[in-house]
């Protein structure tokens, strides 16, 4: 018997391109986006006249969840097989992710198995480290800290209603969490004006978000009125009082936040027009009012479904670059 040869080497093909990952809303630039957005309405349209969209073949996402998701397992579960490849799911109970083998480990072993991988876990830290041990582009499928994906489907959810986004006013009111941070990063990028209004405490976090030193054409406002964020706003969004992994906070916030619930009245101060999104799962009654979600004025379902599109444009940029 003859020993064999590895059919490829232990590394990278020299001259191949970096490796990009999306870990963060300000991972793209402002022309990258422009691509983006353009490219999920065009395989949004192949998706809704039933053409098959076919240019991953025999690509493998993983898909990793250490926190629990209905919206962004679908989204890209389904989006990878309709770009024609397949996909792995793992979390953290499931695998020895749950075991204590370092990240680092983790990283190295499943992208050598793999072409692109999507993590949704707690510290930005550890999906950065994930990132940084990886042969293959990461994707940020929530961290505490932000939530790419979500703010993607968003702008092009906006656009899709009402036309470009630049220049409109965005009025988040709630939680200075991962969503809240992920919209400063995009009004820098998207030269949008964000008005932000949360209960003392719960601010956002600038030097996390790292936008306000750097906003290009948009703007951020703090508010301590709800209402006075809303006034003539062209878009009112919000998120659930307490994120996932800070359950133990959840009757102090369900207190601090009684007065940040979106309501009919908030709706009617702002722009005639305005639409109202949640990533969610939502909670009626708390954050946002069941006439309002439920209202006329409510594009979530759409925002919900716009999640897929545009991160099938995202792997494919992720993979193949511009096309
Ligand atoms: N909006 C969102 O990310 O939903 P899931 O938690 O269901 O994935
Ligand atoms: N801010 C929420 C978003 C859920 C999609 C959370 O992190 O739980």
């Amino acid at each position: 018997m003859s020993f064999f040869k590895p059919a490829v080497p232990s590394t990278l093909p020299k001259g191949a391109p970096p490796v990009r990952h999306y870990l963060q809303f300000s991972d793209f630039s402002t022309e990258e986006y422009g691509y983006l957005l353009e490219r999920a309405a065009f395989i949004k349209q192949k998706f809704k006249t039933f053409q098959r969209h076919q240019p991953l073949v025999d690509r493998t996402l993983a898909m990793i969840f250490e926190k629990a998701s209905t919206r962004t397992r679908v989204s890209f579960e389904a989006g990878m097989y309709q770009l024609g490849g397949s996909v792995v799911h793992l979390t953290t109970g499931d695998s020895q992710l749950g075991r204590s083998e370092p990240i680092e480990d983790s990283a190295k072993v499943i992208s050598r198995m793999t072409d692109i991988v999507m993590i949704r876990t707690y510290e930005q830290s550890k999906l950065e480290s994930f990132a940084k041990h990886s042969r293959v582009p990461v994707i940020n499928g929530l961290t505490n800290e932000f939530h790419p994906c979500q703010i993607l489907a968003d702008i092009f959810t906006y656009i899709e209603h009402r036309g470009p986004i630049a220049g409109k006013t965005v009025a988040w009111v709630g939680d200075g969490n991962n969503m809240a941070n992920t919209w400063l990063q995009a009004a820098a990028l998207l030269g949008f004006h964000l008005r932000v209004s949360t209960p003392s405490g719960y601010e956002v976090n600038e030097v996390t978000a790292a936008a306000p030193a750097s906003m290009g054409a948009g703007s951020y406002k703090t508010y301590a009125d709800p209402m006075e964020a809303c006034a003539g706003a062209d878009l009112v969004t919000t998120d659930v009082w307490t994120s996932m992994g800070y359950e133990a906070e959840n009757e102090v916030r369900r207190k601090a936040f009684a007065a940040w619930c979106v309501d009919r009245k908030m709706m009617a101060i702002a722009d005639p027009k305005a639409i109202f999104m949640h990533c969610l799962p939502a909670h009626r009654g708390e954050e946002v009012e069941a006439e309002v979600i439920d209202g006329p004025q409510s594009v979530v379902w759409d925002e919900a479904e716009n999640r897929m599109h545009v991160q099938k444009a995202l792997m494919e940029y992720l993979l193949l670059g511009k096309l």
